[in-house]
């Protein structure tokens, strides 16, 4: 079956005036739309069929009126996460929310107090940091470090020492796991490591797992929340301080439907959360984002092994002609997403510098390293959930501009 669908990722799909960000958005973003728009993270594919089936289905029906989400969404959430992670969640458990980073903004504002410490780990997905300037809660940093094996590989690891220490003065810490942008997938070790810390200091832990699915073959995602239960077997849900926030929306490439969830198992966490959501007003379902997030998490397993057949097959491609023809650039194996996080400080350019060869001269569109926080600076981040004939053709661009700079 994986086979069979592969080649659907191989065709061009033209997403200009779509009202896409990541097309239609590039004069505002860039300044020109003579760019390859390889920044944002969506990507070029067209969804599962079951998906686009669902949404037509629904579409034919003439009213639209304000909606109620079934039980079976909940029930296709549960049994992914079990069929998929090995985590059996409780039904009551679950929130809906209307995407993760209004997540991330609604567990800081309900869970912690005005100036409390909340830990992120730089260089982060940026809207990390704003989930906490936002609400005027205190940024810790506690920045993750590049390691270099000595034989050329390299690899982003947290530090444990300093995050003790930073953990004493702080009531959150946000985890990215997957991580965006650096590609890591949390080992169980590191994982216990964190949890062992976040414990001696009875953090909570926000971790966003939007990525968790988009893992390739070499390593193996770890639900957080799901190791807390296995390594504490009688912990109650009340003692229970980890929060998980899950969406289809990555990895089945419908972010622009907005539906995600919050795993909370302590139930006061919960009451305040959705007491915080009461009183936005917000309106977190409608009638296609709902019948989107159950056929994905229903039918789009086949779809979602074929993409990251794909996947693994142009980051293969990709870092060997990044090796053989831009040995400048240094790029970090993602073993996770769809994010490839270049290391281009050998250009010995400032951030502006080097956003700017990247427009002008290659004519490629990137996240510049420098928004992600700390450790970002000198950095590019390249989607590649694209073609792969995009992607050579973008590396390609990136040879001739580095030839004549
Ligand atoms: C780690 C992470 N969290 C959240 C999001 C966005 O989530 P949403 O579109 O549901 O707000 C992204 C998108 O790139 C992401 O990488």
């Amino acid at each position: 079956m994986t086979q069979n669908l592969i080649h659907l990722f191989d065709y061009n799909i033209a997403r200009e005036d779509t009202s896409s960000l990541k097309y239609d958005g590039r004069l505002a973003t860039f300044g020109t739309n003579d760019v390859m728009p390889m920044w944002v993270a969506d990507m070029d594919f067209a969804i599962p069929e079951a998906i686009s089936k669902a949404l037509q289905t629904r579409a034919n029906h003439p009213v639209f009126g304000y909606s109620i989400a079934p039980e079976s969404l909940y029930e296709a959430l549960m049994d992914w996460l079990l069929v998929k992670h090995h985590w059996q969640v409780k039904r009551e458990w679950i929130l809906l929310t209307p995407g993760v980073v209004p997540s991330l903004n609604l567990v800081v504002a309900a869970l912690t107090a005005e100036n409390a410490g909340v830990v992120v780990q730089p260089p982060v997905y940026f809207p990390f940091f704003t989930a906490v300037t936002n609400q005027n809660r205190r940024l810790i940093e506690n920045p993750l470090v590049l390691k270099d094996d000595g034989l050329g590989k390299l690899q982003y690891e947290m530090d444990f020492e300093h995050l003790d220490s930073c953990a004493k003065d702080a009531g959150l810490l946000m985890l990215c796991s997957p991580h965006n942008p650096v590609g890591r997938v949390w080992s169980q070790g590191e994982l216990q490591q964190l949890l062992a810390i976040s414990k001696k200091h009875d953090l909570i832990v926000l971790a966003d797992e939007i990525h968790a699915d988009l893992v390739y073959a070499n390593a193996q995602h770890h639900s957080l929340s799901n190791l807390a239960l296995a390594s504490e077997k009688l912990m109650s849900d009340e003692s229970h301080r980890i929060i998980t926030a899950v969406s289809p929306s990555k990895t089945f490439n419908i972010p622009g439907l907005g539906l995600s969830a919050l795993i909370v198992p302590n139930q006061v966490h919960r009451l305040a959360i959705q007491s915080y959501l009461n009183t936005m007003g917000v309106s977190v379902t409608n009638p296609l984002n709902l019948v989107a997030f159950e056929a994905a998490y229903r039918e789009g397993g086949d779809w979602l092994n074929a993409l990251m057949a794909y996947l693994q097959n142009t980051c293969d491609e990709a870092i060997a002609f990044i090796h053989e023809h831009l040995p400048i650039i240094n790029v970090i194996r993602p073993q996770g997403t769809y994010l490839l996080w270049l290391d281009c400080r050998k250009l010995k350019l400032n951030d502006a510098s080097l956003n700017r060869f990247f427009i002008q001269e290659a004519k490629l569109g990137l996240s510049p390293g420098a928004m992600f926080g700390r450790g970002g600076e000198g950095f590019m981040r390249m989607n590649i959930g694209t073609t792969k004939a995009n992607v050579m053709a973008a590396l390609t661009r990136l040879q001739c501009a580095l030839a004549q700079h």
